[in-house]
Order: C-alpha cells, then structure tokens, then sequence
C-alpha cells in the first residue's frame, strides 16, 4: 500500500489505485531519476525554490516516503490550478501521471533499491526557461531589519536604471532572508510628480524605504505580484509590461518574520526587451469588501465586473489571491456565447499563489463579465473576518494579465 494520509491532494494528477506501476521492480537509476529530474529538481536543487535537494540516490532513498506520499496526494509537484473541463490549458503545468505516481509508490514499498548507476543525467531547465540576460536588478540601497512576528509592508524605491522605455519580458527573485517573505508586488512609476512624493515619503520613514501598508501612496501603474513559488516568472511570448524610460519603479514587500530576526535585502534580476509586440497591463479585481461570518465550512464572496472600452482585449493568464481562511476560488468569463472556465483552484494553499499563463490567449471582446468567487472556511474563527492586508484578514482578488491585439 502506498502511504496514505487524510490531507486531500491538489486536481490534475489522475492517482489512480487502479494503475500499476508499469514497471514490476523500479530502481532509482533507471526509472525513478528520470522522473525527479523532470518534475522535481527544478526546485529540489542546490539554491532552488525546494527546502532540500533532490539529485542523488542518497537524498532520494532517505526521503523515500515523503516522496511517495507527496506525490500520491498530489502535493508535489505543486500546480494547485484544476485542468481540463472548460478551463483554458496553462503554460508549464507541473503533474506527475498515474503511472509514475505508482512506479515511485512501488520502489518505495520495494525499500527504494539503488539499481545499476549510470552516467550522471544532466539537469534539465527548469520550465519557465531561465533569464537569458539580466539588464537591471531591483534592490534597495540597504539590508532592512523586518520588524519582528508581525505583517510589515514594506515599499521600497529602486531603479531598473533604463534611459529608454523597456518592457519586462521576465524577472527572477533571489530571495535574500527565505522563509519571511510573504509576497512581492510591483509598480512602474510614470510621472516625476509622483517621484518626488516617493521621495517625500522615503525621507519621512527611518530607515531604508518606507512603511505603506494598504498603497505604495502614489501614483504607480500595477506591475506585478510575486509569491516564493515561482522559480522564475517569464511573460508570455512578444508580451512584457512597460516601464517608462528614465523613471523608478516601487517595490512592495510583504514580511512575515517568525522570529527569525534576519535583516533582508533581496534582489530582482529584471529580463528586458526594447520591443515587444503586445505591452500588457495588469488587472487587480476584487469585492469592495468582505465581511465573513465565524464558524462557517463554507461562506461565499463574490464578484463581477464587465470589461469595458472600445477595443477588445486578450487575455493571457490568471492568478487567485485569497489568505489562510480561503478553501477554493474560481475565476470565469461569460458573453453571449456563454460561461467558461479561467482559472479554478479546487483546494487554495495560500502557500502556492502561481501566475497560470494559458498557452493560447483568451479573447475578452467588451462586455464580457469576468466572475470572481471565493469560498472560504471560517470554522477556526470566533469574530467576523474583514477585508484587510493582514496575513489574519481576509482578500478575495483575481489578477488578470492582458493585452489588446
Ligand atoms: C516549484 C517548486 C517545487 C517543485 C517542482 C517540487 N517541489 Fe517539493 N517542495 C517545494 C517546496 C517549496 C517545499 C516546502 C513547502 C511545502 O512543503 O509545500 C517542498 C516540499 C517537499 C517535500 C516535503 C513535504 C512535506 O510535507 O514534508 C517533499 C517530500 C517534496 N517536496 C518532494 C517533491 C517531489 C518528489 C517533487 C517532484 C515530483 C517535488 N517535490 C517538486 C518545492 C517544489
């Protein structure tokens, strides 16, 4: 019997008892490394997004266990996002099929047999690619000391350092102090009016950068959010989001610190391009506010907006945002022609908050209405949970990435 658990699993990864192993007596050389090096190493390696590597017969043999029950339960690889029905197809889906799930619960029931080394594998890319050069990197000017056991917002003013306009085509984040990070988000500043304000604001707050929790509070076009789970995040093909030539750029970071009391200065390596065919923009939607009764399993936000202008759009990926109450959250359109599915996430970890990109974009003529719903559980709560930027509020967005053909 493969170890079970009662932790439900995410969707995609069609676990079936039903599935032999398609090999009676698997080994690690020749049959269960080939799967950790395409679905595993790409964060189970040395400086990866994993808490311990993956890349030799010793760690996989010592974590054997883990890794067959992680993998029948479907929490690793870690793709939240539901596939098939109506929901469109995503770029880079990270799942393991029924007969690999049962080729390692079968090594693992064998005692996890070495076999026959061969030749060292060389690692693959990771799926997202890696930057292809690195033209700018976000920092700012100091290590800041993270105020401890508590949410601290923290905006930061840093220079991607472009004379001329340059779209964002992809970004890593190296994470100085890991495990106090709870996400980063991002805005291009377009105007010198709104540079001296942040200028204003940096000077009035000790310290590097300065404290913004609910806004960075000025004027800034929404770039992007980031959360420590994507190892890289690339835009879709002839895509990026502009930042105006000669202007800085405010980047939000959200800490979490648990006592670690580590001071933390992490960077953003920026990939760009002088051109790209589509600029993107970045929608931001949710409820105008929350108000969660307590000891419910299962209480409903929703809502919807319509996509207005002149010129249609198109959309090309989707990204839920919901705190620790959230249970699951979906994401739909509907036109005349009918409701589809963009983004369903059955089981929310607010640990796994990935940006889905679809493989085809979506067209989004005007007047199309984008629905948004959240359901959470506040089974664990005594008092009416809120909207707010607190890790113990609650949030209901849908993050939409766009642009017009
Ligand atoms: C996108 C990055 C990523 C990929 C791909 C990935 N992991 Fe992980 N893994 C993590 C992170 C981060 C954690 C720690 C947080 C957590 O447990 O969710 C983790 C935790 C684990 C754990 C410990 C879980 C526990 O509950 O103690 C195991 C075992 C594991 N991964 C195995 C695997 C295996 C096997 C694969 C491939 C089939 C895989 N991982 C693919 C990032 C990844």
């Amino acid at each position: 019997m493969a170890v079970s658990s009662a932790k439900p699993g995410w969707p995609g990864g069609d676990d079936d008892a039903s599935v032999a192993s398609p090999v009676a007596h698997p080994t690690y050389y020749q049959d269960v490394e080939p799967i950790l090096l395409a679905h595993c190493v790409e964060c189970h390696r040395k400086d990866g997004a994993g808490p311990f590597e993956l890349t030799t017969y010793a760690q996989a043999r010592a974590l054997a266990t883990s890794i067959a029950s992680v993998t029948h339960e479907h929490r690793m690889p870690p793709w939240p996002a539901a596939s098939g029905g109506d929901c469109p197809p995503q770029v880079g889906a990270r799942r393991l099929d029924a007969q690999d799930i049962a080729l390692i619960g079968a090594w693992q029931r064998d005692g996890a047999p070495a076999g026959t080394a061969t030749a060292s594998v060389p690692l693959l890319p990771p799926a997202w690619g890696t930057l292809t050069h690195v033209d700018a990197v976000l920092r700012s000017d100091a290590p800041y000391q993270p105020k401890a056991n508590t949410d601290d917002h923290r905006c930061f003013i840093v220079h991607p350092s472009n004379a001329q306009d340059r779209y964002l085509t992809a970004y890593a984040v190296r994470q100085d102090a890991p495990g106090i990070i709870h996400h980063i988000q991002m805005w291009a500043i377009d105007s010198a009016a709104a540079e001296a304000q942040l200028d204003q604001l940096d000077a009035a707050d000790s310290g590097p950068g300065y404290y913004c929790p609910e806004n960075i509070g000025v004027d800034g076009r929404y770039v992007s959010v980031w959360a420590p789970s994507d190892p890289i995040r690339r835009h879709p093909p002839d895509t990026g989001m502009l930042l105006t030539g000669g202007h800085r750029m405010v980047i939000q970071i959200h800490y979490h610190d648990h006592g670690q009391g580590r001071a933390d200065q992490t960077a953003i390596e920026l990939e760009l391009a002088a051109h790209v065919k589509y600029p993107a923009s970045m929608w931001a939607i949710s409820p105008p506010d929350l108000n969660l009764p307590p000891g419910m399993p299962n209480v409903q936000a929703k809502t919807s907006t319509t996509v207005s202008g002149t010129r249609p759009y198109q959309l090309w990926g989707v990204r839920a945002h919901m705190h620790t109450l959230g249970s699951s959250e979906q994401v739909s359109m509907r036109t005349g022609s009918g409701a589809h599915c963009l983004l369903s996430i059955p089981r929310w970890d607010s640990n796994w908050q990935l940006m889905y990109f679809y493989e085809k974009p979506v067209p989004l003529p005007i007047g199309t209405e984008l629905d948004i719903t959240c359901n959470y559980d506040t089974t664990s709560q005594t008092n009416p949970v809120h909207y707010g930027i607190r890790s113990t509020d609650e949030m209901c967005f849908a993050f939409f990435y766009v642009t017009q053909p």
